[in-house]
């Protein structure tokens, strides 16, 4: 279908030539209603002449088209509007077009100079816009084309005043083009080339004539119909060509420490990185921009790497010979993976981590017809390395490592509901932190495995890369789950088992087919006298001994699980894990029994009192629960996004009748971004209080956050300036 303009009415300034001439004959053409407007002034804004407006209307009325003229300056905008009303009753469009040229030098560019440029273009474009903007608001509809201009945009000689005023258009349409969108005004910035008499002082002829003002009539036209949504666009075109602009910008860097005075040395010393466009983001709003500068004042405050850029986490310096380059890495998303069990599967990890029917209370976990059949709680590894195993890893951009030189270095796993018995899961890993640790590189990656929309668990596998270190990294992460050591006293309890010869033979057909645990060539290779254990078998040995002994060997008791693999197992050997209890941590420490070498250091598990609910979230009659499974929901689809600009984790803590009723977690720091029920093992940035009711209130919109915040109902612990993002979840995530 053509873009018809029957029954619009537009004005055109400056119509008695060049583009705007233009303009008013191709809407005129389409069946617009067009006030003609020239001043019928010279290129300087000298003189007054009614003839170039009424050749135009003579033109159009001659094809047929509705046209009245109008000789009013630009600077007297309600007498066009009004012309428009008085003739044609309304305004639907207004093309800001009119203009003069004064180019001088800048030292000689006089007060007059610069004035009438601005009366002119910057000052007439708001005078008429202003005019026609409540009759647009009232019938919910119109278009706005302010013209700038390249000389604005990127500068050029002899015109400061000229592009001083062109892009004060450009800040004057982007603000419109907010105040309009709620009543359908659209305003755009068009950058035009085209031959005319103001371009033919400095063109050649040939170029002036080929440059016509009919390719540049078409996309004003377009831009005006009711079906363009463009709104805050600005254009370059000419020729037939057109392109749009947008801003970018650098991830920047922080330039001060904590408590330390700001100085200029630092602003020098890290000019380079101030100014690298490496990674750069397009931000498109104010909202978007204050959002980094909030960001930095929580790293600076939290003494964060001073390098770290406020949008991109806590990346580091620039790129390394290693191949290694944290500003690409971190951050990066693994394709996700899918991984389909049964029972057979989680029966098969069973074994392979030293269950056996010789232990009676070992049968839920080996027969799929018993009772209380249940998976063990550490098979949540499994599904989660399938995306590594894939390969992902080595497609990272800026992990350009060698994976010969690769080894497992710590766990971490956390289950937010007890593992299924059968199921498919997908798994989404991400680059969380890329450190350098001077001997190699230790690359964190995170993954949160979901069922449907439930996240069920999320694993950080620590992996650390020979040789790849001396990139000029940081060398801590906040991302890191910590290690924790155990009391000084003796073991509150010792279990040891028996691994057999075949164990890695068996633990391998759970998912890790690495030849290291099973080809003795390969073993020698990487210097071991024959294949070792998987330390992830070990790990299934030591998790299982602490829910035997602390928890009855309740799955659903099982909270989390921290390792440090420190020496390789071999099969046939026997570990003995050591377990101190501490609150509902389980402090422990594996080691050979044959050689007393520890393997597993710094560990511990993380147990839940009570038994917890297998499915969906195990907190009841709340109101705000349903807000929570909605964020979590949206968190799952905006994760990313959201995880970059918020960089936060938010403990909740509802309560009811003045008792503590809920305890939720939005994580917008870790991987994709989670929401979690329960507390949290980490520790959140902020924490909020408040009442299931008040928490309503806030999230219907009845009871601002600030408010609520001041009169005691929301009470807020933690970094406080993080508060300020609240608002983002709550008005964007929250929405029922
Ligand atoms: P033009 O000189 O052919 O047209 C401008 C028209 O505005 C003239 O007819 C003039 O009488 C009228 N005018 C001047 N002051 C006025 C006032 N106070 N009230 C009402 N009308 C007034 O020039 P052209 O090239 O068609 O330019 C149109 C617009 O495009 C201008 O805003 C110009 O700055 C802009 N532009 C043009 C470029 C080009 O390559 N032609 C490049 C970049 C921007």
């Amino acid at each position: 279908m053509s873009l018809s303009f029957e029954g619009r009415v537009v004005l055109v300034t400056g119509a008695g030539g060049g583009l705007g001439k233009e303009y008013a004959l191709a809407f005129a053409e389409r069946g617009a209603s067009v006030v003609v407007n020239d001043l019928g002034a010279d290129t300087k804004g000298g003189g007054k002449s009614s003839a170039a407006a009424d050749k135009v209307v003579e033109k159009i009325r001659a094809e047929g088209g509705k046209a009245v003229a109008n000789y009013d300056s630009v600077e007297d905008g309600e007498k066009l509007i009004q012309a428009a009303l008085d003739t044609f009753g309304r305004i639907d469009v207004v093309v800001n077009n009119a203009g003069i040229l004064r180019d001088r030098s800048f030292a000689r560019t006089s007060d007059l100079d610069w004035d009438l440029i601005h009366r002119v273009h910057l000052r007439g474009s708001f005078l008429v816009t202003r005019a026609a903007w409540n009759h647009m608001k009232k019938q919910k509809f119109g278009r706005i084309i302010m013209t700038a201009s390249a000389a604005g945009i990127y500068g050029n000689f002899g015109q400061a005043n000229y592009s001083a005023a062109k892009l004060g258009l450009l800040g004057l349409s982007n603000t419109l083009a907010i105040e309009g969108s709620k009543y359908n005004i659209h305003c755009n910035t068009i950058a035009p080339v085209a031959g005319s008499r103001l371009t033919e002082t400095v063109m050649p002829p040939d170029l002036v004539a080929a440059l016509k003002p009919e390719y540049v009539a078409p996309m004003v036209l377009w831009l005006c119909h009711e079906q363009c949504q463009e709104n805050g666009g600005l254009f370059e075109l000419g020729a037939g060509w057109i392109g749009k602009l947008r801003w970018e910008r650098t991830q920047g860097c922080i330039t001060r420490h904590k408590n330390q005075p700001m100085t200029p040395e630092a602003v020098r010393d890290q000019w380079d990185k101030v100014c690298d466009f490496t990674d750069s983001t397009k931000p498109t709003s104010v909202q978007e921009s204050l959002q980094s500068i909030m960001t930095v004042l929580s790293k600076v405050e939290s003494g964060q790497d001073v390098r770290a850029s406020p949008t991109a986490g806590p990346a580091t310096v620039a790129s390394s010979s290693s191949g290694i380059d944290p500003m690409v890495a971190v951050g990066q998303k693994l394709p996700p993976s899918t991984f389909s069990f049964s029972h057979t599967q989680c029966i098969l990890y069973a074994l392979g981590v030293g269950m056996s029917t010789k232990d009676p209370d070992h049968l839920r976990f080996l027969y799929e017809g018993h009772p209380d059949f249940s998976c063990l709680p550490t098979f949540g590894v499994i599904p989660s390395q399938a995306a590594m195993m894939d390969g992902g890893l080595s497609a990272v951009p800026g992990l350009n490592i060698d994976f010969t030189q690769v080894l497992h270095g710590e766990q971490y796993l956390e289950l937010y509901k007890t593992f299924p018995t059968s199921g498919s899961l997908t798994s989404q890993a991400s680059i969380a932190d890329v450190l350098d640790k001077g001997s190699g590189a230790l690359i964190l990656l995170d993954v949160n495995t979901y069922s449907g929309d439930e996240l069920i668990c999320f694993n950080q596998f620590s992996v650390f890369v020979v040789g790849a270190g001396g990139f000029g990294g940081k060398r801590t992460s906040e991302k890191a789950k910590a290690l924790v050591l155990p009391p000084q006293r003796a073991p509150d309890a010792v279990l040891v088992d028996s691994t057999t010869r075949d164990q890695a033979a068996l633990y391998r057909l759970s998912g890790d087919w690495n030849p290291l645990h099973i080809d003795p060539g390969f073993a020698a290779m990487g210097g071991f006298k024959a294949p070792i254990l998987h330390g992830l078998c070990s790990f299934g040995f030591a998790a299982r001994h602490v829910l035997k002994h602390f928890a009855g060997n309740d799955p659903s008791r099982f909270k989390a699980i921290k390792v440090r693999f420190v020496k390789p197992v071999m099969p046939g050997q026997s570990l003995q894990t050591e377990m101190w209890k501490e609150g509902s941590r389980v402090h422990i420490q594996c080691k050979v029994k044959e050689t007393g070498d520890v393997v597993l250091s710094g560990a511990y598990v993380d147990l839940h009192e009570t038994a917890q609910a297998s499915a969906g979230v195990p907190q009841g009659g709340l109101q705000s629960e349903l807000v929570f499974a909605e964020i979590g929901r949206r968190i799952q689809e905006t994760g990313d996004d959201l995880v970059k600009k918020v960089n936060a984790v938010f403990g909740w803590e509802i309560t009811k009748d003045g008792k503590n009723a809920a305890q939720w977690v939005i994580d917008l720091k870790n991987g994709s971004g989670a929401l979690h029920p329960g507390p949290y093992a980490g520790k959140a940035d902020v924490t909020f209080t408040v009442s299931d009711e008040d928490f309503m209130d806030v999230v219907l919109g009845k009871v601002n956050p600030q408010k609520a915040f001041f009169s005691g109902k929301l009470k807020i612990r933690g970094n406080v300036m993080l508060s300020q993002k609240l608002e983002i979840i709550l008005k964007d995530h929250a929405k029922l």
